[in-house]
């Protein structure tokens, strides 16, 4: 227990830290720093932080900027298997009317994805079964919305994303424009689940705390339109055994799909030929919310 003595020395030292700030000029700035200070504080007290431990967190800390580059993300995976990206969406998100969830952004995107057309394929070589996706884009009035900008991005069947090799591929990722009905289709590779970078110090927490790396089998969509907000968003493969324990938290119910299993021989909806190999199929119909 600490007595009262400890304990005012305790306050006056937050009281003078937060107090530091009164000066900063930009309002919002200061209310940011001043609930952080306060937040930080009450976790250190709150645990007895000792020396040693406050040593190792920022050795922890450390870590993860020494990893961190243009093609790793390793601050993204901590904000991620934290819940503190989901809980951000969550707050900027707010339910709009049947606007489609959003969920995390993830550490995979990569600006400048190809372009492919409607009905195009956006594996560029990656491995995987074959999936026909389709849907439409439309508004919260239900208005086709043509020309949104569909960001997808997906890992392969071997659970890498492109940008996790170090041959420079680009695969299992591309964009592409919706019509003037708000429709689009395409083709990309069924998902299947992958562990997130796990030899970092983030692998590190979670085999410290028991965690699994592994996340859901998702596809990945940014969604973009004039006048609407952007959409940042995965869908979920419905009889996935993941999605209960998604490592980032990711899983919104009303994003989990059926991905339908299509035998070999069952003709595909533009005529591709597979040969003798099974395929899937699965709708997303997107609603954006107002900006
Ligand atoms: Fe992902």
């Amino acid at each position: 227990m600490t007595t009262d003595e400890q304990r005012t020395r305790e306050d006056e030292l937050v009281q003078l830290v937060v107090d530091s700030f009164d000066g900063t000029p930009d309002p919002r700035l200061r209310e940011i720093m001043q609930s952080a200070v306060r937040h930080l504080h009450g976790f250190l007290r709150d645990v007895r932080l000792t020396e040693e431990e406050w040593s190792q967190g920022i050795d922890f800390l450390t870590a993860v900027g020494h990893l961190t580059d243009d093609r790793r993300q390793e601050f993204i995976l901590l904000s991620d298997t934290l819940g503190a990206s989901m809980q951000t969406i969550a707050i900027n998100n707010e339910a709009h009317g049947d606007a489609t969830e959003a969920t995390v952004f993830g550490p995979f995107f990569v600006d400048d994805a190809p372009e492919v057309p409607l009905g195009g394929d956006i594996a560029g070589g990656a491995a995987g079964q074959p999936c026909w996706v389709e849907g439409t884009v439309r508004d919260t009035e239900g208005r086709p919305v043509a020309g949104a900008r569909l960001e997808v991005w997906e890992a392969d069947d071997d659970g890498f994303y492109d940008v996790q090799y170090d041959d420079d591929r680009t695969a299992g990722r591309a964009h592409l424009f919706s019509d003037d009905d708000g429709g689009f289709r395409f083709w990309a590779i069924t998902p299947t689940p992958y562990p997130i970078p796990d030899d970092g110090p983030v692998g590190a927490m979670l085999a410290a705390t028991g965690r699994s790396p592994m996340r859901a089998s998702h596809l990945h969509f940014m969604v973009t339109a004039a006048h609407l907000r952007t959409l940042v968003t995965h869908i979920f493969v419905r009889g996935d055994e993941l999605l209960d324990s998604d490592s980032v938290f990711g899983v919104k119910e009303s994003l989990v799909k059926d991905f339908v299993e299509q035998p070999a021989g069952t003709p595909t909806p533009d005529g591709r030929d597979l040969g003798d190999a099974a395929w899937s199929r699965v709708g997303f119909d997107i609603v954006l919310a107002p900006a």
